[in-house]
């Protein structure tokens, strides 16, 4: 009688259950978060980590067949340390997907390591136009929104309440000069003029003199951009200088994302233009901001909202290329087909892989981001320079 050697029985199992196993499946896949954990920007990194790590909870700790595993690098925000950073990532660690960062000086030098060396890269935040545009590549998508994006809705949001006569504060870094410049392009459209820009070096937060010029120009409305603590800081010292009672304070949403508490009164009737706002009220929205503060103790912003997006993402491609990020072309293809639920509404990606959101004008009513209206529909940044078709 023929019968089979039970040594070779389980070899011939164990093969056949390899078979049906998807690619990589018995590896952990490592996540590279590379994210400010100190510093003006700390509070944007922890959201940003807290909304991708609940997504993946939510999926039981795997995405596309492979378990996650995370590597964390404090980003300082800081774009002097962002090439041996991320160099620690690829070399030292040998991640499989790079994510970050809040900054765009980091994102930026983030990015041309992407394209260097082939790794899949999710931005969760910084808003550098060049990421998504001469920097485009297949292996490199954004779940935030691009400076230019921010800076036109709220231009618009200007001119259309009527104000003529504005001045810009803000940061002096690459994403505050791009926000300003996409704020001053539909301000302009829209009648207005900027009577004087100034600035700020980034991270300081000595307002002061910046403060006395604002009263000297007396303009219809100032537009600003600042973010996390800096953003606290500067709302307190405006309204602390008398300024909010005469000259109506604007911003890009950073303003007062995620600052509420520690603005208190001095933030209310402040507007900003962003891609969220509190009290959406959609299912998505809803389910989203319960689990969040179940897992946090805390509300939710909009930094929270794009890591979680970032995690949906990296699920949307790991499920099509059997959990392999180093297949480019086949992730990037069922990114840009795909349609997902984010919190801020469906979410769909734009050639040069920037997400094309409705951008809201809200305003800043009790302990929340209220929505005024929705400035531009399915805003899509034109990714100037992405050879990306
Ligand atoms: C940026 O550097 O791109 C950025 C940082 C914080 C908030 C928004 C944008």
């Amino acid at each position: 009688m023929n019968r089979l050697n039970p040594y070779k029985l389980a070899a011939l199992a164990a093969s056949l259950l390899l078979a049906a196993a998807p690619a990589y499946s018995a590896e952990k896949l490592k996540v590279g978060m590379m994210l400010p954990f100190t510093g003006t920007y700390a509070k944007l990194g922890a959201t940003i980590k807290n909304g991708f790590k609940l997504y993946v909870q939510q999926q039981g700790g795997s995405l596309g067949g492979r378990e996650i595993e995370y590597v964390e690098v404090d980003s300082e925000a800081n774009p002097a340390k962002a090439v041996d950073n991320v160099n620690k990532l690829i070399l030292q660690h040998n991640v499989d997907v790079l994510l970050g960062s809040v900054h765009s000086g980091v994102a930026l030098a983030m990015a041309k390591r992407a394209k260097e060396s082939g790794k899949l890269l999710i931005v969760p935040n910084a808003g550098a136009d060049g990421v998504t545009g001469p920097l485009c590549a297949p292996n490199i998508f954004r779940t935030s929104f691009s400076n230019w994006q921010t800076g036109y809705a709220i231009g618009k949001a200007m001119a259309e309440d009527g104000h003529k006569r504005a001045v810009a504060v803000t940061w002096k870094y690459g994403s505050g000069e791009e926000q300003l410049k996409g704020f001053k392009e539909a301000f302009e459209k829209g009648g207005g003029k900027v009577i004087e820009e100034l600035f700020v070096p980034f991270p300081n937060v000595e307002f002061q003199a910046v403060l006395t010029q604002v009263a000297a120009a007396k303009p219809d409305a100032v537009y600003s951009f600042f973010a996390g603590a800096g953003a606290v800081k500067f709302v307190k010292d405006y309204a602390a200088a008398g300024l909010k009672g005469s000259f109506p304070l604007y911003g890009t949403g950073f303003l007062t994302d995620g600052t509420l508490e520690a603005q208190g009164a001095d933030a209310q009737g402040v507007k900003t233009a962003l891609h969220y706002a509190d009290q959406l009220g959609t299912p998505t929205d809803n389910a989203f901001r319960a689990a969040y503060s179940k897992a946090y103790g805390d509300q939710p912003d909009v930094y929270a909202v794009q890591g979680y997006d970032a995690a949906q993402l990296l699920k949307v491609g790991l499920t099509a290329t059997g959990g392999d990020p180093k297949k480019s072309a086949e992730f990037a293809a069922a990114v840009r087909k795909a349609t997902f639920d984010s919190p801020r509404g469906p979410f769909t990606i734009s050639k040069s892989h920037n997400p094309i959101q409705d951008m809201y004008l809200r305003e800043v009513k009790g302990d929340v981001n209220k929505v005024v209206r929705v400035v531009v529909k399915a805003l899509e940044d034109p990714g100037r320079g992405c050879s990306m078709k």
